[in-house]
């Protein structure tokens, strides 16, 4: 299957077949890595990164496989470019795919990160790659679905994974993680029951293509306001902030960031008690997974006992299968 050049913007603009070809070269990739065999499949290629926010696991997972393919990633920020003084993307993409192989951009901005990318892609004759928009972050959504291969087994039939919103004071996180994981989970026929407060829902249109999605693949998508309920009989759970921004159409929030952003910081403080511990684990399935993007607020998202518990938690072989999953899209379109 030939995929160089495809754009990754959203799992979703790849079908099932193609998607399976990724998961393909990334368990290969990473059988080669434990074993400290070269895979130069890129040799001398050039990944040009724009960073508009901070990252620990996407930064390090591409510079790093870039590296390991043979290539070299630029690490630039916005800061570090013209783009702080209003370039335009499409003008940054034509350049940047002049002079390298591949662009990746994480931007998270609400209303803009992912007009952001789509302009990129529409203007760059190299791949562009999401590293996380205010939409989407299928890089991610790739780690979750191999980590729950490697667990779970390929066939995810019937199997009960929890996408749960939960409490966190550290900062408004994007809707784009339980976006990309509800819109692709149920394409391999899992069922997901989605938790969350009535005042932080999921994006309107997202949650309309997800249930498409689940009729055509065989999965199931169900919401609830009760964290406890979905919790019970769940073969994984994963409990993770997201931010109000899907109470609000984007041109609402834009017009109104300060009033949107106060409400946001009130309605947050009601719901300190969604929380990932041991009495909500005790109605999970009993050989229940813990799933985490990464960073985890801990203490308030789950508790370090939940965390730290090496039967439960599996979140450090989801961050680990970044680096896998990122070389194998990298491999294969650069
Ligand atoms: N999960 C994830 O995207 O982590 P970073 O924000 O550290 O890249």
């Amino acid at each position: 299957m030939d995929l160089k050049g495809k754009h990754f913007l959203t799992c979703d603009d790849w079908t099932k077949e193609e998607l399976d070809t990724v998961f393909e070269k990334a368990k290969e990739l990473k059988e080669k890595f434990y074993k400290e065999e070269l895979t130069l499949d890129l040799p001398y290629k050039t990944l040009f990164m724009i960073f508009f926010e901070q990252s620990t696991r996407t930064r390090n997972s591409m510079e790093a496989g870039m590296t390991q393919l043979g290539g070299h990633a630029h690490d630039l920020t916005a800061d570090k470019m013209q783009l702080s003084h209003g370039e335009a993307p499409k003008d940054t993409a034509i350049i940047l795919s002049r002079m390298g192989h591949g662009i990746a951009s994480r931007n998270c901005f609400y209303g803009i990160g992912n007009k952001y990318l789509t302009e990129m892609a529409e203007n760059s004759t190299k791949p562009i790659m999401s590293l996380q928009d205010d939409i989407y972050h299928p890089f991610q959504g790739l780690a979750d679905l191999m980590t729950i291969f490697e667990h779970c087994g390929s066939d995810t039939k019937n199997l009960k994974v929890t996408v749960s919103w939960a409490y966190a004071d550290t900062h408004s996180k994007p809707l784009s993680v339980p976006q990309t994981q509800i819109l692709l989970f149920p394409r391999y026929g899992i069922d997901v029951t989605v938790a969350h407060p009535k005042e932080f829902p999921l994006s309107k249109d997202i949650v309309e293509k997800a249930e498409k999605n689940a009729k055509d693949g065989g999965g199931s998508l169900k919401f609830t306001n009760d964290m406890d309920e979905a919790f019970e009989g769940a073969h994984i759970v994963i409990p993770k902030n997201w931010g109000g921004f899907g109470h609000y159409g984007v041109q609402d929030y834009l017009d109104n960031e300060d009033e949107c952003k106060k409400e946001m910081k009130v309605n947050l403080e009601k719901y300190h008690n969604w929380i990932c511990n041991d009495k909500r684990i005790a109605l999970a399935d009993k050989n229940v997974k813990l799933m985490h993007a990464l960073p985890a607020d801990r203490g308030n998202e789950v508790t370090d006992e939940i965390l730290d518990n090496p039967d439960i938690s599996i979140v450090f072989d989801e961050a680990e299968n970044r680096l896998h999953t990122a070389k194998s899209i990298m491999s294969l379109t650069m």
